[in-house]
């Protein structure tokens, strides 16, 4: 997951951390597929809220925890925001029809991959987050080579 293409930047509060999904949102693609790894708190839905705003949203942007996915259509995109932690199986999966949302037309984000794993699509970009000091890091790096065209704007 790491390479010498990884981008590391410091996060000193949460307007760095929205600035910083701010910024991600202006080299966004459509058919990206995300990644958000990191422990409870760590930001990650702080980070999507950057992100959407950066994209136009107006509005709340409630974290998906009980609804497993929060829905989104902005600046021409569809966007699926995604947090697995209390996901349980691949039944639920099927049900809910969460793989139609993995296509050239959507951008997803998903908070707690790792709960899914078998199951998702391989990501183009992983995000992560972790405690810093009084702040977070946050990593980026390349999981496809449509992620690292888009790190290479970044
Ligand atoms: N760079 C930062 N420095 C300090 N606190 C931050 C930073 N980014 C986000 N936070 C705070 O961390 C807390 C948890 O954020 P959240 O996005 O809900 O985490 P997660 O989705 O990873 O569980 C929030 O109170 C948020 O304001
Ligand atoms: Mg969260």
């Amino acid at each position: 997951m790491h390479s010498a293409n990884d981008i590391t930047l410091e996060l000193d509060d949460e307007a760095a951390t929205l600035a910083c999904g701010e910024r991600l949102a202006s080299i966004l693609v459509s058919g990206l597929n995300i990644y958000l790894h990191g422990d409870l708190g760590a930001g990650k839905t702080t980070f999507v809220r950057g992100v959407l705003h950066g994209l136009g949203h107006i509005g709340k942007v409630k974290s998906p925890t009980y609804t497993l996915v929060e829905y989104y259509v902005v600046s021409r995109y569809n966007v699926y925001h995604f947090d697995l932690y209390r996901f349980i199986d691949e039944e639920e999966w099927n049900a809910a029809g969460f793989r139609d949302y993995f296509n050239p037309q959507s951008i997803c984000m998903i908070e707690w991959p790792e709960k899914a794993a078998h199951i998702l699509p391989e990501p183009d970009i992983h995000v992560q987050l972790s405690p810093f000091n009084a702040g977070r890091k946050i990593q980026f790096s390349a999981g496809s080579l449509l992620g690292k065209a888009c790190l290479e704007k970044f």
